[in-house]
């Protein structure tokens, strides 16, 4: 009686039933695959967090498709501090990125049309895809002197079927942003084809270069969805904020704009509560950011001073993000390799698998674990290889 795009396997897998087996038996644990802000040891400014909550305007009910516009405003205002200029009319808010990715497939994509996915990259798209009925199609992401788009495989992948290319900017895990030669060549190739880029900047804030990257979110070179939140922006998941923003050239922008109002107005998914608080839990992103990025930085530093008294393993070049790719060797498979961390270490990380990477020999770990725990499971994972 169920629909067959639910027929999943939700048997865990060989890591995750690990896992489960050893935090049940209270075994110690040295988890490097923390992602959760909220349980990292920031500093949140609590009372300012919590008083932007009971705006006695959330007594009323003031219904608009695209989201309250003090909100709208707010997040235009953020694009505006980065130099890019953004309409609040093109912005519509969302209780997640995650929900924006599915008002974008359901704009896009009929059942069965497909959307060219980075890889590796966040293994969420699986999931969100098929929700929608969309069938996911990856392009690889070289790494030689840091990571670059394979734009001759993008474009061998798409048929008449493509509707999108997602670029995860910066990608997670592999820190890469998209540089001004990238985006022109994913403008040409997404205008010629007629088909959206949709860019997911939810990590855009976090890079670790002088350079700002350019946002996509003023892009008018191509049709443009740029989707990001404050679950990594202010480091508030919690609150289920975040926005999707319509760009590109005009025409195909405001026909873009009418179809998402319709699916917008029939959610009216974000509570009045969050949407007058967003100016507030906007503000709170300068002292977020400074804290995740003093962390990525000392462990990075810490990382790097590990891997260089040892030959075995090495750290690939990032640019942003919250993320180290290890390379390691490929004796067996990640997912051999992550169990036996845990079994014998006590340490947790992501095998490369995880985000698709192509071969065996990757470890994934989170830099905003804290600072003593990533220096000693990183000290215990290069002593067991
Ligand atoms: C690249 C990327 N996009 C989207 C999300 C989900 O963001 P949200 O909490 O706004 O749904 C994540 C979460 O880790 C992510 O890594």
């Amino acid at each position: 009686m169920f629909a067959k795009r639910t027929n999943w396997n939700l048997a865990p897998n060989r890591l995750s039933a690990a896992l489960a087996a050893h935090r049940a038996a209270g075994k110690p644990l040295l988890d490097l695959t923390v992602s959760n802000p909220t349980e990292c040891g920031f500093e949140y400014d609590r009372s300012a967090i919590l008083n932007v909550l009971s705006n006695p305007a959330a007594l009323s009910y003031e219904p608009d498709p695209r989201g309250l516009e003090t909100a709208r405003r707010a997040v235009a205002g953020y694009y505006a501090g980065r130099k890019e200029e953004v309409s609040a009319e093109d912005i519509f808010l969302t209780t997640s990125t995650s929900e924006a990715y599915s008002y974008v497939f359901r704009t896009l994509c009929d059942p069965g049309d497909e959307v060219l996915i980075p890889s590796p990259s966040y293994p969420l798209f699986d999931f969100l895809a098929e929700i929608q009925d969309v069938s996911l199609v990856r392009y690889p992401l070289l790494y030689d002197h840091g990571w670059q788009i394979d734009f001759h495989a993008l474009e061998q992948s798409i048929t008449p079927r493509t509707r999108g290319v997602i670029i995860v900017h910066p990608n997670n895990p592999t820190g890469h942003f998209a540089k001004n030669v990238e985006m022109a060549k994913l403008n040409s190739i997404c205008s010629a084809h007629q088909i959206a880029i949709i860019a997911d900047e939810v990590f855009l804030d976090f890079t670790l270069e002088e350079n700002r990257p350019a946002s996509f979110a003023a892009n008018r070179g191509a049709p443009t969805f740029t989707l990001s939140g404050l679950s990594k922006i202010s480091g508030l998941p919690q609150m289920k904020a975040a926005w999707l923003i319509a760009g590109g050239p005009q025409q195909w922008r405001s026909e873009a704009l009418a179809r998402l109002e319709v699916i917008a107005d029939t959610y009216l998914s974000v509570n009045a509560p969050v949407q007058l608080a967003i100016p507030g839990f906007l503000e709170q992103r300068h002292a977020f950011r400074r804290q995740v990025i003093s962390r990525v930085r000392r462990n990075l530093a810490e990382l790097d001073r590990q891997l260089a008294m040892q030959k075995t393993c090495s750290r690939l070049t990032l640019e942003g993000g919250w993320c180290a790719v290890l390379r390691v060797p490929a004796t067996r498979s990640d997912e051999d390799l992550a169990i036996e961390l845990l079994a014998t270490r006590g340490v947790s990380v992501h095998p490369g698998h995880f985000y698709e990477f192509a071969s065996d020999g990757y470890l994934v770990l989170s830099l905003i674990t804290p600072e003593r725990i990533l220096a000693q499971g990183t000290s215990r994972l290069l002593s067991s290889m």
